[in-house]
C-alpha cells in the first residue's frame, strides 16, 4: 500500500507544521554550526575570515546591534563575553541604535545578528557602522549572501538550515552557538587559562546530545501548557545569563499564542511585577544551578507567598528545596554553566508551540507579524 503525502506536509517532515520540525532540527544545526569550526579545544582560525584573527586581536569592546529574537542572542553573548574574555560589550536593538548617536572607542568591534539579513533595522545600523569610525563590521547571519553578508566586512554563517517558522528557534540556538565559537576564538587569543577553555570547548560538543535529551521533556511541557492556555497572562522569570532566556520566552509565548508575556530579570520582581501576581498569573522560572539559584529560590518563594502559580524548570543539581513546593516542575538534564542558556530555551519553545496549538493560533504565521521585517 502507497501513502500520498502531499508536498507540504513532505516538506514539513511529518511533522504538524514547520516550528516544530525547526525546534527538533536544532541538535544537528548546532553539530553543522561548530563542525569544521571547533577541534578539540582550539577554534579554526578561518572559522571567520583572512584578516579576522588580526582584527580580534586588535579588539578592546564590542558593540552588537540586532531585532527581535536575534536580539537576545547578543543580550546572552555580552554574559560570554565579558565574564570569559573581559572585553566590554553592548548589546542594543537596532530601531534604537540607528536613530542616536553612540560614541565608539578606540578599536571597538561593530557586530550585527540576524537569522534573514535582511532586517532593514539591522542593515540601517550597519550602513551608519561602516562610517562611524570602528574596528570593523562582522555580522552572524544564517543566509549567505543576503545584504548583511555582503555589506559586512566579515560575516560568521550559522548553518541552521531554512527557517520558515516566523517564530525563531533553531536560528537562535545556532547564532548562539556561533557567538559561543566566537568568545572562545577571543579567549584563546586572549591567553584565557587552557583549563577553561577546555571545559568550554567541551559543553559545547556535547550541546547537540543534551538539546535532544530536552526534547525528551515534550510530554511533560504539554501538562505545563494545557495549564497555561487558559490564562491571559504569564511571566517569565530569570537572572543572569538566563535573564534574556526569560525574554525569549515571553517573546515566544506572545508571537505564537497571543497571550500578555512579560520575562523579568527576577531580581526585579519587587519593584513592580509582583503587583501583578495572583492565583490567575502563571510564573515560569528558569532556575539552574548556578551561583544565583538561591537568590532565584527567594524571588520562587515570593511569588508562592502571593498564590502564583508556578512553573519552574531545574537542572537535576537544583531542585533541592524546590520539588516540594513547586506544583509543577521539571527536571532537566544539567549541561554546564556555559551552554545551559542554549538548554533552557528549549522546553520554552515547546512551551510556546503546544499553548499555539492548544488555542489553535496560526503557529507558522502568527498574525500581524512578518519572517523577515524588510521595512522600518
Ligand atoms: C522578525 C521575526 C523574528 C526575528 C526578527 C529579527 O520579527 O519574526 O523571529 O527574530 O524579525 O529578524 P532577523 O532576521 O534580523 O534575525
Amino acid at each position: 500500500k502507497t501513502v500520498t503525502l502531499s508536498s507540504e506536509a513532505l516538506t514539513k517532515d511529518g511533522y504538524a507544521h514547520y516550528m516544530l520540525k525547526e525546534i527538533h532540527e536544532q541538535p544537528i544545526a548546532v553539530a553543522n554550526t561548530i563542525a569544521d569550526r571547533l577541534f578539540n579545544d582550539a577554534i579554526a582560525d578561518d572559522f571567520i575570515g583572512a584578516d579576522a584573527r588580526e582584527i580580534l586581536s586588535q579588539t578592546k569592546q564590542i558593540h552588537i546591534v540586532a531585532c527581535g529574537t536575534s536580539y537576545h542572542a547578543g543580550m546572552v553573548a555580552r554574559y560570554w563575553l565579558e565574564a570569559i574574555t573581559q572585553i566590554p560589550t553592548q548589546v542594543e536593538i537596532a530601531s534604537e541604535y540607528r536613530y542616536r548617536k553612540p560614541v565608539i572607542p578606540a578599536n571597538t568591534l561593530f557586530l550585527t545578528i540576524s537569522q534573514s539579513g535582511e532586517t532593514a533595522d539591522s542593515l540601517a545600523a550597519l550602513r551608519f557602522a561602516k562610517k562611524a569610525g570602528y574596528l570593523a563590521t562582522f555580522a552572524v547571519c544564517n543566509v549567505a549572501n543576503s545584504t548583511l553578508d555582503r555589506e559586512s566586512d566579515e560575516c560568521i554563517l550559522t548553518h541552521a538550515g531554512p527557517e520558515i517558522g516566523v517564530a525563531s528557534t533553531k536560528a537562535l540556538t545556532t547564532q548562539l552557538a556561533v557567538m559561543a565559537l566566537l568568545t572562545l576564538k577571543l579567549a584563546e587569543l586572549r591567553d584565557v587559562d587552557i583549563k577553561v577553555r577546555k571545559n568550554l570547548a567541551k559543553q559545547l560538543r556535547t550541546l547537540p546530545g543534551i538539546i535532544n535529551q530536552s526534547l525528551l521533556l515534550n510530554n511533560q511541557i504539554k501538562v505545563f501548557a494545557e495549564q497555561i492556555v487558559q490564562r491571559d497572562h504569564a511571566l517569565f522569570l530569570g537572572r543572569g545569563v538566563h535573564y534574556p532566556i526569560a525574554l525569549e520566552g515571553a517573546l515566544k509565548l506572545k508571537e505564537i499564542s497571543y497571550i500578555h508575556a512579560e520575562g523579568y530579570p527576577a531580581g526585579e520582581l519587587k519593584h513592580g511585577p509582583l503587583a501583578l501576581v495572583d492565583d490567575k498569573m502563571p510564573v515560569i522560572a528558569v532556575c539552574p544551578n548556578d551561583e544565583l539559584l538561591e537568590k532565584l529560590e527567594s524571588n520562587i518563594e515570593e511569588v508562592r507567598a502571593r498564590g502564583g502559580e508556578l512553573y519552574v524548570f531545574v537542572d537535576h543539581k537544583s531542585q533541592h528545596g524546590l520539588k516540594d513546593r513547586v506544583p509543577y516542575l521539571i527536571e532537566m538534564e544539567a549541561s554546564g554553566s556555559f551552554t545551559s542558556p542554549i538548554v533552557f530555551n528549549v522546553p520554552l519553545q515547546l512551551l510556546s508551540y503546544h499553548v499555539a496549538v492548544l488555542r489553535g493560533t496560526d503557529v507558522d504565521q502568527p498574525r500581524n507579524l512578518a519572517k523577515s521585517v524588510t521595512v522600518e
